[in-house]
């Protein structure tokens, strides 16, 4: 459509105005930001120049890798009332063990643990929260596996606006849940699961005047398509065969079909990589769907990868349309595969936290099956930071994970402080 942007439902095509606060369609539908891409047609050099020209401005916004791709994420908003860490930026990185242990050397991770606060969470969260300030939100809320509610109680807190944050009682990795106090969010416990956090989320939000920054804002989608302007860019906008990304409640793999669609669109790229989406087997809801010709499918969610324990995606409509999109796929990984995959990827010397590592798992999988070939590029995603989740990596290395038999465990050892015992050590 012509003129700015607006909301418009995924499902029916609704419109609505991006200052209503609705979430969903009246058809019950997501919605999608939509924009008017039309005045970029025939122009993709120029735009691409405008966002490299931008690394060397040393503007607060063009230090943000969300804000300076600002013509794609959200047009026209107002710079000054930015709420902004200077998010993205995040490195690619070649690990020379994990090629090896994946059969596959043509693998670039970008790591998104290195934003701000840990996760690609905040690359997001920058847009959603500056446009939740804009039109005058009184309090913001997520139902959080971790990672969303340490976001949301930081950027809440640098907007001055209140936020509260509600994590499954038992299964919230220790750093997340010490940066969501830290910043002071109101730290809300549930008895239950992310799902059904996020239906209470859902139920109360009208009658207690709550804006939700959970992924079904459809601006955090926005934010998060620039995880693949960025890495398109860092690539000379030649597109990998291949974007492999964990999937847990789908934003992401939605954010990426709509970022490569409209890249294609206004011709920054001539051809759309193909999406694999990695879930963990124990909350693998979008793999049971789509190897069942895309049947819905809930499931009971348990995994060692606590940030993807998800059993209900919210996302999924708008990650059936990037998966279908791209000519993508949906595999699933064991606990083992995963923890495994993290003990290689950490001891490469970088790391991240346990649903990051499905991506390895993934590709060693789909290596393995030849569905990725060797001599194809691909793109994985790290989506946290190996610090959220240190009681994971320590119970992996003293071998002592229920169910999980650790192949590669650096076992910590206890001296007394002499030099004999520490020679015996160091000789052994
Ligand atoms: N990796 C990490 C580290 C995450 O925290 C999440 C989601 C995902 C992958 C899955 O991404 O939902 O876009 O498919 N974490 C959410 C949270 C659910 O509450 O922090 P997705």
């Amino acid at each position: 459509m012509k003129g700015g942007s607006h909301l418009r439902c995924a499902s029916c095509g609704d419109a609505y105005q991006l200052k209503e606060p609705v979430v969903h369609c009246r058809c019950g539908g997501l919605l999608d930001v939509a924009h008017d891409l039309s005045r970029w047609h025939g122009r993709g050099e120029g735009l691409k120049a405008l966002f490299r020209s931008r690394l060397l401005s040393g503007k607060e916004a063009d230090a943000s890798g969300v804000w300076r791709f600002r013509e794609l994420v959200l047009p026209g908003f107002p710079l000054k009332s930015m709420v902004t860490r200077g998010e993205g930026n995040t490195r690619h990185y070649s690990f020379r063990k994990t090629g090896e242990w994946m059969g596959q050397p043509n693998v670039v991770f970008k790591h998104e643990g290195e934003n701000p606060t840990g996760s690609f969470k905040d690359r997001g969260m920058t847009v959603a929260v500056s446009r939740a300030k804009a039109d005058g939100a009184k309090r913001v809320v997520c139902a959080s596996t971790g990672n969303t509610a340490a976001a949301v109680a930081s950027y809440a807190s640098l907007a001055g606006l209140p936020s509260a944050i509600l994590i499954p009682e038992n299964a919230t990795a220790l750093g997340k849940i010490s940066q969501s106090l830290a910043y002071g969010a109101t730290t809300i416990k549930i008895r239950g699961d992310f799902d059904a956090a996020l239906r209470l989320v859902m139920e109360s939000r009208e009658k207690l005047g709550l804006t939700v920054l959970n992924s079904v804002n459809p601006f955090r989608l926005e934010g998060q398509k620039t995880i693949m302007f960025e890495a398109l860019e860092r690539m000379g906008w030649n597109p990998p065969d291949w974007i492999v990304v964990p999937g847990g409640n789908l934003g992401n793999t939605s954010a990426f079909g709509k970022a490569f669609t409209e890249a294609k669109e206004i011709g920054l790229i001539d051809r759309l990589p193909r999406i694999a989406v990695i879930q963990a087997e124990g909350a693998s809801p979008f793999f049971h769907s789509y190897s069942d010709g895309w049947k819905p499918y809930k499931m009971e969610a348990e995994t060692v990868a606590t940030a993807i324990r998800i059993g209900d995606p919210v996302n999924r409509d708008k990650a059936v349309r990037a998966v279908d999109a791209t000519d993508g796929l949906v595999a699933s990984v064991t606990d083992t595969e995963i923890m495994d995959a993290k003990a290689i990827v950490d001891s490469d010397g970088v790391g991240a936290e346990p649903a990051s590592c499905t991506s390895a798992a993934g590709i060693r999988k789909l290596v393995a099956e030849g569905v990725i070939k060797r001599d194809e590029r691909v793109l994985a995603i790290l989506t946290g930071n190996l610090l959220k989740d240190p009681d994971a990596t320590i119970k992996y290395h003293s071998e002592s994970l229920p169910d999980i038999m650790s192949a590669s465990p650096n076992r910590p050892v206890t001296i007394d402080p002499t030099a004999r015992a520490l020679e015996k050590v160091l000789s052994s």
